[in-house]
C-alpha cells in the first residue's frame, strides 16, 4: 500500500506555466494504491491509472486498484497524487525501488498526457511534499515556516473543464502578461512573510482577485468569494479554476474560521480544514 499526499497551490498557479514562482504545500488527504489480482476501483482515474502502470515500466497483468479522498478535478492535485502512487506501488510490486527525483519525473510524464503544458507543480507538490517553492524547469526548493498554518478548503463546485483548458484560456486572455508579472510579485512577498512569520492573508486575498482577473473564477465562485469577503476573510481559489460550473477549492484564510464553518454547513457548502508548514 502507497500513500501520496494532495496538495494545495498557495499561490502562483497558472503564473507558474509562464516561469514564475509557485508556493504549493501537500495537505493531509490522500490517494491509497495498491496492487491487486483483479482491479474494481479505478473510477473516473482509469487511463490515468493505466498510464502510470505503463510508465513505472509495469504491463497488463498488473492492476491497480485507487482509494482516494480528494475530490477529482477541483484543484487538489487528484491526478497527480493518484499517477505518483501508482508509479511507487508498481515499482515496488516489481522488486525496483524509485527515489523522488525519479518519480517526480515519471508522474510529470503522466500528467503531460493529460494536461499538456503541464508546469509541473502539481507532480512536485505531492512527491516532495512538505511547503515548496516550485518553479518550472528549475525543480524545488523547500520553505521553513514558523509554526503550522491554518487554512479552510471550501468547494465552489466541481469545474467542468480541464486543467489544460483553463491554462489555454488563460493564453487568450490579453492582459495575461501584465496579470502573470502581478502575480510573481506576489508571490515572491508571500513567500517572505512566511519565512519571517507574517502574516499572508491580505496577500492571497489579491493573488485570488488576480485569478479573477484572469478569467479562471466563474460566477458563482465569485459571488462565494465576495460574501465571505465581506466578513472580513480572504479568499482565493486554488488551482486551475472553472467559469462553466464551478471553480475547484478556493483558500480561505484569515478573520474568524470558526464562524466561516458555521456558515458553510448552513449553505451545505462542503469543507475541509487543513494545515501547511507543519507537515
Ligand atoms: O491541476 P490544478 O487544478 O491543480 O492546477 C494546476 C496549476 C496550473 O498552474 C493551473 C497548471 C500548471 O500546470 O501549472
Amino acid at each position: 500500500m502507497v500513500f501520496t499526499p494532495g496538495k494545495v497551490i498557495l499561490c502562483g498557479e497558472h503564473a507558474v506555466v509562464y516561469g514564475k514562482q509557485a508556493l504549493v504545500a501537500s495537505i493531509g488527504l490522500g490517494v491509497r494504491a495498491r496492487v491487486v489480482k483483479i482491479s474494481n476501483n479505478f473510477g473516473d482515474s482509469k487511463n490515468l491509472v493505466k498510464n502510470a502502470i505503463k510508465i513505472a515500466g509495469g504491463d497488463e497483468n498488473i492492476s491497480v486498484e485507487i482509494e482516494s479522498e480528494l475530490p477529482v478535478g477541483s484543484g487538489l492535485g487528484s491526478s497527480a497524487a493518484v499517477a505518483a502512487a501508482t508509479i511507487k506501488v508498481v515499482r515496488e510490486y516489481l522488486g525496483k525501488s524509485i527515489e523522488k527525483d525519479e518519480l517526480f519525473k515519471l508522474t510529470m510524464e503522466c500528467e503531460k498526457i493529460a494536461h499538456g503544458n503541464a508546469s509541473g507543480v502539481d507532480p512536485a507538490a505531492v512527491v516532495y511534499r512538505g511547503l515548496i517553492s516550485y518553479v518550472k524547469g528549475q525543480g524545488i526548493e523547500r520553505l521553513e515556516v514558523k509554526g503550522p498554518i491554518k487554512l479552510l478548503l471550501v468547494d465552489s463546485g466541481k469545474p467542468t473543464e480541464s486543467t489544460k483548458e483553463m491554462v489555454e484560456l488563460v493564453a487568450k486572455n490579453p492582459e495575461r502578461e501584465e496579470i502573470v508579472e502581478e502575480i510573481g510579485g506576489l508571490v515572491g512577498k508571500v513567500r517572505r512573510e512566511l519565512e519571517s512569520g507574517g502574516r499572508i492573508s491580505e496577500l492571497l486575498d489579491q493573488n485570488g482577485k488576480l485569478l479573477e482577473s484572469l478569467g479562471v473564477v466563474g460566477k458563482g465562485a465569485r459571488k462565494l468569494s465576495d460574501e465571505l469577503r465581506s466578513l472580513g476573510v480572504s479568499v482565493k481559489i486554488t488551482g486551475a479554476g472553472g467559469i462553466r460550473a464551478g471553480s475547484g477549492m478556493m483558500i480561505v484564510m484569515g478573520g474568524d474560521l470558526a464562524k466561516m464553518k458555521r456558515l458553510l454547513k448552513n449553505k451545505h457548502i462542503n469543507y475541509f480544514e487543513t494545515e501547511i508548514g507543519g507537515q
